[in-house]
């Protein structure tokens, strides 16, 4: 056989729940509008000489009627990557389409996502599969992990804006996840009863968006921040970030992801202008994204223009390295 094969998956933010998801309560995620897409072709001298994407390329192949040593892969994405915002999960979840274009194999939505969770770990050990639940559902989705886990896909009562921050700080998944988990053994009463209210945060922000109460859902953000700085998870740039946002007026911030480092999340509300002009004027890349609006599942088979960001290696254990066009 020869040929190739294009798929494509968006970028993600975590609304509220990360962290306490791995210890078993909910969280609620949304893709965002910036997208990473793989080509894969058959070719006689194969190009994927990084060993973790190579590890990733066979896992994604696994049982599939192709030999994943003959492939070469162009990567493309507009997603920042290893910043929280899923650009793991969306490769993971592009190689899987791009191999079922390939091959013709029709993967039913459930086995592309198990797939890939399974191709994610490659990138970071064994995540909770939040991630690729989210990139693979295009749009809010409520998540529980478990086997299988609880995916359901929310409905903003209004589509809502929020602006996305990044710190530039250099971060890992695995790293807060870990000290998280050691803290947690250490003191299991006192962190069990944080992530019970992590949890309760998460089920008062659904109410929230189905709601379309906008305000409450900013005050679950703020608390939900508290905790994870609890938690141990932020850092002192990620906190002056969240001092930004809220003094420009956003109805809540929080960080967003493993932290450390990354990105954050703020609820911009009418001041989502006004947000993202003060993370320019203190030099921090900033942009919006819109969630529960329609046009984002519309892009899922969208291409990249050239001008995208281009994709090389994984650089960590989180993800995929980053080399702009020159
Ligand atoms: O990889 P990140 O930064 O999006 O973090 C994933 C969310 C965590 O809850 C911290 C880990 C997990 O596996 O759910």
């Amino acid at each position: 056989m020869t040929g190739s094969g294009v798929g494509s998956a968006p970028g993600k933010v975590i609304l509220l729940g990360e962290h306490s998801v791995v210890f078993g309560q909910p969280a609620i995620a949304a893709t965002i509008a910036r997208r990473l897409e793989v080509r894969l072709a058959e070719s006689a001298a194969s190009a994927v000489g990084d060993a973790k994407l190579r590890a990733a390329l066979e896992a994604a192949a696994d049982g599939l009627p192709v030999d994943a040593s003959s492939l070469s892969i162009e990567i493309r994405s507009d997603v920042p990557p290893a910043c929280g915002l899923g650009s793991s999960a969306a490769l993971s979840l592009a190689l899987v389409r791009a191999l079922g274009s390939l091959t013709g194999a029709s993967l039913s939505k459930q086995e592309e996502r198990s797939r890939a969770s399974r191709v994610e770990d490659v990138f970071h050990g064994t995540a909770s599969g939040l991630d690729v639940a989210a990139s693979a559902a295009d749009g809010v989705i409520w998540f529980e992990r478990g086997a299988p886990p609880t995916i359901q896909a929310l409905r903003p009562r209004e589509p809502f804006d929020l602006v996305i921050a990044l710190s530039s700080e250099p971060r890992s998944t695995a790293g807060p996840v870990g000290r998280l988990r050691e803290r947690q053994k250490r003191r299991p009463e006192l962190f069990d009863r944080m992530f019970g209210l992590a949890g309760d945060i998460v089920r008062a922000g659904r109410e929230a968006i189905e709601s379309g109460d906008l305000e409450s859902l900013g005050a679950s953000m703020d608390c939900a921040h508290g905790l994870l700085n609890g938690f141990g998870v932020s850092t002192p740039t990620l906190e002056r970030m969240i001092a930004i946002a809220r003094g420009a007026g956003a109805l809540g911030a929080k960080l967003s992801g493993a932290g450390g480092g990354g990105a954050i999340v703020a609820l911009g509300g009418e001041r989502t202008s006004a947000v993202i002009a003060a993370f320019d004027a203190a030099g921090f890349e900033a942009f919006p994204t819109r969630v529960g609006a329609v046009d984002l599942a519309l892009r899922q088979n969208v291409s990249l223009s050239d001008e995208g960001v281009r994709y090389e290696a994984p650089a960590s254990s989180r993800g995929p390295a980053v080399e702009r066009p020159r």
